[in-house]
């Protein structure tokens, strides 16, 4: 990360250093791991491939370096963002709407996280889908622009598990005084949802998904505005939630979206490790 970048961050821009792993990779030791070939004498020469015969988990580590994502909530200003992401990532049938959006984004945008990457005019993220709509977040380098990469969007909910009305829009939520008690965002309540989590396709199996849901979960966790959190998910994503900290509570009862839906959860008490 450069230094003007850290010390520039927005408020409330949380740098992943600390997930991603920051060390460059001759720090580890591992430029030996490339210098396997050898010229016509017999001498080892460097390969021109610094990452060549690295292991998978530290090429993915180092591609999610050279990103220096940033995760930071979301705002009303991201709603076309948001969409473009959805758009990507989800089916027609599976994606969140953008009123729902534009209605998370203002009842609760606390509960919104966006993971950006800061992208310059020759950046291979200014071809992202995203990338449209992200605006420059930096007074000094005006010609970059924050790209959105991966979001979570949550709310809460009256009930340990997430709900058909706790994923409804409530009619009439933006008529002052008609603000519905039992469905979409009880903004009194203990349980937190991640009702939406996506990564733009071209930025997957990177290891983004997991970074922007432990940085949720470390967020919730240390505000204690939580008891726990919920999601649903898919049964091929139970390995994914578990390695995030979520358990499997069974089948769902929730119908929406096609049904088939897995319970996960995660009670934050004194035995929950704050690394998770
Ligand atoms: C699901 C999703 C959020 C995961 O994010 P990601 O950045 O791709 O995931 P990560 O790279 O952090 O994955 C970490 C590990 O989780 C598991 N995992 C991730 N995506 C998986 C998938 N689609 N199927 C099976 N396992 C998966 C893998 O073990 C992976 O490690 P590996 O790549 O070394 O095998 C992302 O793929 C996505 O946006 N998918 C489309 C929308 C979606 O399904 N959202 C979730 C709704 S519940």
């Amino acid at each position: 990360m450069p230094r003007d970048f850290r010390s520039s961050l927005p408020e409330g821009v949380l740098p992943l250093t600390s997930h991603l792993g920051s060390r460059p990779l001759k720090a580890l030791g591992l430029n030996d791991i490339n210098e396997s070939s050898k010229d016509d004498s017999g001498v080892d020469k460097p390969s021109e491939d610094p990452t060549e015969g690295l292991p998978e988990s530290l090429l993915k580590a180092n591609e999610r370096n050279n990103l220096h994502p940033y995760v930071r909530p979301l705002t009303l200003a991201d709603v076309d963002s948001c969409v473009k992401l959805e758009t990507a990532a989800f089916s027609e049938n599976e994606r969140t709407p953008r009123d729902k959006i534009v209605y998370r984004l203002t009842k609760c945008p606390e509960l919104s996280l966006g993971l950006f990457t800061t992208a310059g005019p020759d950046s291979a993220a200014r071809q992202a889908a995203t990338s449209e709509a992200g605006k420059s977040e930096f007074s000094e380098q005006p010609e970059k622009k924050a790209v959105l990469l991966a979001h979570a969007l949550g709310a809460r909910l009256n009930s340990p598990v997430v709900t058909d009305e706790s994923m409804m829009l409530p009619p009439n939520w933006d008529t002052p005084g008609q603000e519905d008690s039992q469905i979409g965002h009880i903004s009194e309540a203990r349980t937190v949802a991640i009702h939406a989590l996506a990564v733009l396709p071209e930025y997957q199996r990177k290891g983004l998904g997991k970074v922007i849901v432990k940085s949720y979960v470390q967020r919730m966790q240390h505000s204690g505005a939580a008891d726990r959190m919920a999601l649903l998910c898919r049964d091929h994503l139970i390995p994914f939630y578990e390695s995030c900290g979520f358990k499997n509570s069974g089948r769902s009862e929730a119908q929406k979206y096609g049904g088939n839906w897995n319970d996960m959860t995660l009670e934050f008490d004194s035995s929950t490790p704050s690394s998770v």
